[in-house]
């Protein structure tokens, strides 16, 4: 377990023109799909974190000839230069499986976060030689069981200890109602895929708002005779909507409706991952409660509407933000500038949080550190998180000096109108935004605060600490 100890800023942070990874979302997706196109995707600026890393493994144990611009799928992840002090990683190589394609030829022009991946079409993947280890990811295995089910292909998913209690009936329900047959363990993963079950068109539907839930009932639509729709209560992030658009496929929206119509050929495709805006939300709450003259700006965020929730708020909390729309792909891109600024409590609930749902635990530090009370509610899904996002977050704000109440379905924060006391010792419960979130809130405290487990960022933030160090921020990270 690695930690850090965060001194609290005393110099503004300044900063133009920075970039934050790959958007996780789309670069899943880009992934899968592009394995299931006809012809070779080329895909750039792929998120790096480990969560990603996790769907590459899983394609290339399906035979799918996938080439990263950091590595084969086979080699371990590379070292993270934010905790070089960890030790060698150990790796076990998964096989491929007989009879799979040659991989591509690496392109003298690939950076590290581009990926070249030859489509095997809707009938190529390969039945694994092992169990499809999905590491910390749950959209790798929601959304990879839907392609599994459509494919026919028989297949075990697992995680990591997280996943493992995060609940698969949600997907397991639907892909059954479509004719597949797929068990779950209680509930749980591993979640095993049976082959011989093909996938009917047919309408299914689902009491949670989930983009994984909705993805992974549209990707097995995929490989149906007909359409096959999904109803949700929301309207949740529509990545895979618009990919499989860009790529050919007939999707239809009708309210919070969506329905795809199957057995159509899918185009390669030629892509460039905005950057994350899950991400881009630590760094803009890092710039908000800086010192003042505190300034950033970073481009090529994607700004999808279905995402956009966090900027919401930080209206809400009377923040002022910059964005600049740029680029005219499938997704919106801006470029958001921001300076510190004083904020003032907020009411979070419904769509808003929905479209946040993300970022919800550095929301809890801004309501932490505005004047007056913000609550935030309809953000029941946090507790099947990575962690317990809401209990966490009570925790760890609390014994950095907030006040904070929890609620079934959220918090109830009196902020302070200014910084926390800090000088606490706070747990970042094996999950990246919580690690992300504690280190942020730290930055705004009046004593060092040391953050444990903090490697998790490297799920989503791998360079997390590297870039801060580099805009000034004091930070210790030891074993
Ligand atoms: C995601 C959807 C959301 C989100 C997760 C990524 C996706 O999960 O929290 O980080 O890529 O589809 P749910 O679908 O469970 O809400």
């Amino acid at each position: 377990m690695t930690r850090a100890r965060i001194n609290p800023l005393k110099k503004p942070l300044r900063a133009d023109h920075e970039r934050v990874p790959g958007d996780k979302s789309i670069s899943h997706r880009a992934l899968m799909l592009a394995a299931l196109a006809e012809g070779e995707s080329r895909i750039g600026g792929l998120a790096p974190g480990d969560d990603v890393r996790s769907t590459t493994r899983v394609l290339a144990q399906l035979g799918v000839p996938l080439l990263r611009g950091d590595g084969t799928p086979w080699l371990p992840k590379p070292r993270s230069m934010d905790f070089p002090e960890d030790e060698e990683p150990t790796f076990v190589s998964p096989e491929r499986p007989d009879g799979a394609a040659p991989l591509p030829q690496r392109d003298v022009d690939m950076g590290i976060d581009d990926a070249i991946v030859i489509g095997r079409g809707l009938s190529g993947l390969l039945e694994p030689t092992g169990l499809l280890d999905c590491g910390n990811s749950g959209t790798t295995l929601r959304l990879m069981s839907g392609i599994l089910a459509g494919a026919g292909i028989e297949a075990m998913l697992s995680g990591d200890d997280s996943l493992s209690k995060r609940p698969m009936e949600r997907i397991a329900a639907p892909l059954r109602a479509l004719g597949a047959k797929v068990e779950t363990s209680s509930g749980k993963p591993p979640l095993r895929v049976r082959r011989g079950f093909p996938i009917k068109p047919g309408a299914v539907s689902s009491e949670v708002a989930s983009a994984q839930v909705k993805s992974s009932v549209l990707l097995a639509g995929l490989f149906a005779d007909g359409e096959t729709s999904f109803t949700e209560p929301a309207r949740s992030r529509d990545h895979t909507e618009r990919m499989l658009r860009q790529m050919g496929v007939e999707v239809v929206q009708r309210g919070n409706i969506v329905a795809v119509r199957g057995r159509a050929k899918l185009s390669p495709l030629s892509l460039d991952v905005p950057g994350d805006l899950s991400s881009a939300a630590f760094l803009i709450a890092a710039a908000l409660i800086g010192p003042p003259k505190t300034s950033l700006s970073i481009d090529h965020v994607g700004v999808n509407p279905t995402r956009t929730g966090f900027l919401d708020a930080l209206a809400m909390f009377g923040a002022k933000l910059s964005l600049e729309l740029s680029g005219a792909g499938a997704e919106p891109v801006a470029r958001l500038t921001v300076q510190a600024q004083k904020l003032k409590g907020a009411m979070l609930d419904g769509e808003l949080v929905l479209r946040a749902i993300d970022e919800v635990p550095i929301l809890a530090v801004l309501g932490a550190l505005a004047e007056g009370e913000t609550v935030i509610r309809g953000a029941g899904e946090l507790r099947v998180k990575e962690s317990d996002r809401l209990a966490q977050m009570a925790t760890g704000l609390r014994a950095m000096g907030a006040w904070v109440e929890e609620l079934p379905d959220g918090l109830r924060i009196e902020g302070r109108g200014g910084k926390l006391e800090g000088g606490a010792a706070v747990d970042s419960a094996h999950d990246h935004r919580i690690a992300l979130a504690f280190t942020v809130a730290s930055l705004a405290a009046h004593k060092p605060t040391t953050v444990a487990g903090v490697e998790w960022a490297d799920v989503s933030f791998p360079g997390f600490f590297r870039l801060l160090r580099r805009l000034g921020a004091e930070i210790e990270i030891f074993p």
